[in-house]
């Protein structure tokens, strides 16, 4: 009886502990206003004291090829990874994502761990590649998405022709939870329309909250005092039109990632941002149930699990240990017990557990579904490893993407090829870039995102592994993942293409094709394989 009670006392207090936590990444095209947003966010959360003090996680164009420029930007994106803060009894957890293109690949790794995102959009561009990209990520896992559409303050677009943009090329339903009343220099505020409330604008850096009244009849003659004739009128117009036009808000929509809430506001202004995050807290997602390749795994599972989406080389070249980021899908994890890796033939026991709140890293003790912990790890750990207590579990999710450029790797000291080889092992393990192999493994191909990270691998290769390697340019248009039902087709065609076919890090057969031409060609004669774009299919 007793032990019926603790258990059932344990179980209570599991849910408790996931249903407070939110868990959510911020997308943008680079310069909308992610780190201004976040920086307000954590302002909000007390996890922060003062404007500033959250670094730009962005990696510009022109530090490319300055290294320590980007050697110290590595150091600052660790810190600021996953900031978790305490927001009116919920723990959020706000995990970064690179903004610059060619990380892109971190980006979309990191996507697997959140259950929700806020998505910036500038006011004055409107959509942008690299939000279109991204989003094509949310919609691979049905990702509940909040817009925010950004700088107010500035002549922006029409908000009708936002709303409209959003919907065209993100191929998602939006539905409006504020409205903005002028916009620029004239800029008068936001009308929530979640909760009936008018949100006046007073351009400053440093305001901590915004000045919020309640409004609930909008032909309130009081409407006019505040915002004058014009926009008052504007306002009710553009409120019935959204009323008339859009359904009502359904979050069970929205949780399902079919519709799009969206508000207006201005991050460097704090405006419009404690409002997103009250809406944000009330009705974005706690942690859920995930997929394992053997079942579904549901959080409120008393046993641990859990998976490594992120791994960073620490700063130290002499030392090599590394922080594996790891998000918790279930029960509780907690430091020092001994945990199974599929691929470890023993359990790993993690003494060293850090996590990230804000500004200091501590050493914890356990965590809950939702969170993310830092382990450090000599070697043990790649990207997409499970974690478990006990039972064999794969969690699913972290695709490769097909690169868009590819170099042969040249090996330019042959006396350092064991380090070279283990070098490119570990950064592959990071995730850094893709590789591929021909001929049994004797001719290697790297293949990326974007030309930065050549670069990278060549200045880590040196600096921490002392081995010597230059890049060949290889005319490659894409790495398709090949399988059939037919294995005999399969055989054949990996005999005909030979000099196609490589295998990527998985020992999976990829077909490298030169062209889209060709590749369509190639499809075409060969109806009975599959290609695939990722490596999860
Ligand atoms: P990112 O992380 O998405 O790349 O964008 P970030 O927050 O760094 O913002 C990019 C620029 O946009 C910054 O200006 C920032 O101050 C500005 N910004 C952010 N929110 C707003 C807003 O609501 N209104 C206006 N007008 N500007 C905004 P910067 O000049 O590049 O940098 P800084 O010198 O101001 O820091």
């Amino acid at each position: 009886m007793h032990l019926a009670i603790k258990g059932a006392r344990r179980k209570m207090s599991l849910t408790k502990e996931i249903q407070r936590r939110k868990t959510f990444g911020i997308i943008s095209h680079p310069d909308a206003g992610k780190t201004t947003l976040t920086e307000k966010l954590l302002l909000f959360g007390g996890a922060i004291k003062t404007a500033g003090a959250v670094k730009s996680n962005k990696i510009d164009t022109h530090a490319k090829s300055d290294w320590m420029e980007i050697e110290k930007q590595r150091g600052i994106s660790v810190a600021t990874s996953v900031m978790g803060f305490e927001y009116k009894g919920n723990k959020i957890n706000l995990l970064d994502t690179p903004g610059h293109q060619d990380f892109a690949e971190d980006t979309y790794r990191t996507l697997t761990a959140v259950d929700s995102v806020i998505m910036v959009i500038d006011c004055v561009k409107g959509v942008e590649i690299q939000t279109e990209k991204l989003m094509e990520v949310c919609r691979m896992r049905n990702t509940p998405v909040i817009c925010f559409i950004n700088k107010l303050d500035r002549e922006g677009r029409d908000p009708y022709d936002l709303l409209d943009e959003v919907e065209d090329k993100l191929n998602i339903k939006v539905r409006p939870l504020s409205w903005p009343i002028s916009m620029g220099k004239t800029f008068k505020g936001v009308y929530n329309l979640y909760n009936k409330s008018l949100n006046l604008f007073r351009p400053s850096q440093r305001k901590l909250a915004d000045d919020i009244m309640a409004i609930e009849d909008l032909s309130d003659s009081k409407l006019e005092d505040l915002v004058g004739d014009n926009n008052a009128n504007q306002l009710r117009e553009d409120v019935e039109l959204i009323e008339g036009v859009y359904p009502e808000f359904d979050k069970g929509a929205y949780l399902r990632g079919e519709i799009a809430p969206v508000f207006f506001g201005s991050a460097v202004n704090n405006f419009g941002v404690q409002e997103m995050l009250d809406t944000f807290i009330d009705i974005a997602p706690s942690p859920k149930s995930r997929h394992a390749e053997e079942r579904e795994v549901s959080p409120e599972e008393d046993k641990f699990s859990g998976f490594v989406f992120k791994i960073h080389a620490n700063m130290d070249p002499n030392h090599r240990n590394r922080i594996a980021f790891l998000r918790i899908c279930s029960g509780k994890f907690e430091r020092n017990k001994p945990y199974k890796s599929m691929r470890a033939p023993k359990p790993l026991r993690f003494s060293n557990v850090t996590s990230f709140m804000a500004q200091d890293k501590e050493i914890i003790e356990e965590a809950f579904p939702g969170d993310i912990v830092g382990l450090y790890d000599t070697g043990n750990l790649k990207i997409g490893d499970s974690l478990s207590d006990g039972e064999s579990l794969t969690f699913r999710g972290i695709p490769s993407f097909s690169p868009e450029i590819f170099r042969e790797v040249i090996n330019k000291d042959a006396m350092k090829t064991k380090q070279l080889e283990k070098g490119l092992k570990q950064l592959m393990e990071e995730g850094v870039a893709q590789l591929f192999t021909f001929d049994m493994g004797s001719r290697k191909v790297i293949g990326t995102v974007g030309q930065l990270q050549f670069e990278v691998i060549q200045f880590r290769l040196k600096n921490e592994y002392n081995a010597t390697v230059e890049f060949a340019p290889m005319n490659l248009y894409k790495a398709c993942w090949i399988s059939s039902n037919d294995k005999k087709q399969l055989d054949e065609f990996v005999r005909s293409k030979n000099r196609h076919i490589a295998y990527d890090k998985e020992g999976k057969l990829v077909f490298m094709a030169e062209s889209r031409a060709w590749l369509q060609m190639v499809q075409d004669n060969y109806p009975d394989i599959e290609f695939h774009f990722t490596s999860e299919f």
